[in-house]
C-alpha cells in the first residue's frame, strides 16, 4: 500500500468513530450548504473552506490545570488562525475544496507547499488534541487499551512515563503521540506541525507541547504541564475508540 492509502487507511476509521465532539466537527468540516465550493459525492471527504470546530468541552471544563483563558487563546485564536490561513493558502490552488486530510498527504514533505502543510496539520492536530483531554480524563484506560498499553510498555505508568519524556524531550515546539503501528502501541513525538500518519502510525491520543498550550498557566515549566494533563486530563476513552 502506497504512503497516501496507507495514511487514509489509519486515518479513515480514526476520524468518522463516534465521539462527544463529531468528527465532521473535530475535522472543521463545513455543513452549511451554502458555505462554499462544490462537496465531493464522498460523505467521508471534508472540503474547503474549512471552518474551526468547536471545542468537545466549555472553555473552563479543564480548570485547574488548563485555564479557561489558555484555552480561549489557544482555541480561539492559534488554531482559529490556521484554519484562516489554510482557507486564504488554497485560494486558486489545487487543494481549494480539498479534505483536510488529504491536503495534509499532498503537501507533506514537500517544500515548494510547506505553509499549506503546515496550517492543514496544525488545524488537523489540534482537533485532535482537544478529543485527547477530557475533564473526566486521567485514571485507568478502559480494559482493552489498558492490555495493549502493559502488553507494549509493560505498565501504564511506564506509558505515562515515556510520554512524559517525549514531550519534554521534544526541543522547541511539537507534539508528544500515542501511536499504534500494527499490534503495538508505541511513543513518538513530532516537530513543529508533523503528523505520524504520514509514517504510517495511526494516532491514538497527543499531547501538544507548543509553548502556546500551558504558557500562561505553567510559564517554562512543561514538565508540570505534561504531568499535570497525564494524570488529570488525557483521555484513554478517545484513544480506546481509535484502536484498531
Ligand atoms: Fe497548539
Amino acid at each position: 500500500m502506497n504512503r497516501k492509502l496507507t495514511f487514509l487507511a489509519v486515518l479513515c476509521p480514526l476520524l468518522f468513530s463516534s465521539s462527544s465532539c463529531t468528527n465532521r466537527e473535530a475535522l472543521g468540516r463545513s455543513d452549511d450548504p451554502k458555505g462554499g465550493k462544490a462537496k465531493t459525492n464522498d460523505k467521508l471527504e471534508s472540503v474547503s473552506p474549512h471552518v474551526l470546530p468547536p471545542l468537545p468541552f466549555k472553555e473552563d471544563a479543564l480548570e485547574p490545570v488548563i485555564s479557561a483563558k489558555t484555552i480561549s487563546f489557544h482555541h480561539g485564536k492559534h488554531q482559529k488562525g490556521y484554519v484562516d490561513n489554510l482557507n486564504k493558502l488554497v485560494v486558486g490552488t489545487d487543494f481549494a475544496g480539498m479534505p483536510l486530510e488529504k491536503i495534509i498527504t499532498e503537501t507533506a514533505g514537500k517544500v515548494d507547499r510547506t505553509a499549506i502543510f503546515n496550517n492543514a496539520a496544525q488545524a488537523w492536530n489540534h482537533a485532535f488534541y482537544w478529543r485527547s483531554l477530557s475533564p473526566k480524563g486521567g485514571g485507568e484506560p478502559p480494559a482493552a487499551l489498558k492490555q495493549k498499553i502493559e502488553a507494549s510498555f509493560g505498565s501504564l505508568d511506564a506509558c505515562k512515563k515515556e510520554l512524559a519524556t517525549a514531550a519534554m524531550g521534544q526541543f522547541g515546539s511539537g507534539w508528544a503521540w500515542l501511536v499504534q503501528d500494527g499490534d503495538k502501541l508505541k511513543v513518538v513525538k513530532t516537530g513543529n506541525a508533523d503528523v505520524p500518519m504520514t509514517a504510517g502510525l495511526k494516532p491514538l491520543l497527543v499531547l501538544d507541547v507548543w509553548e502556546h498550550a500551558y504558557y500562561l498557566d505553567y510559564q517554562n515549566r512543561r514538565v508540570d504541564y505534561v504531568n499535570t494533563v497525564l494524570d488529570k486530563l488525557i483521555n484513554w476513552a478517545f484513544a480506546a475508540e481509535n484502536l484498531d
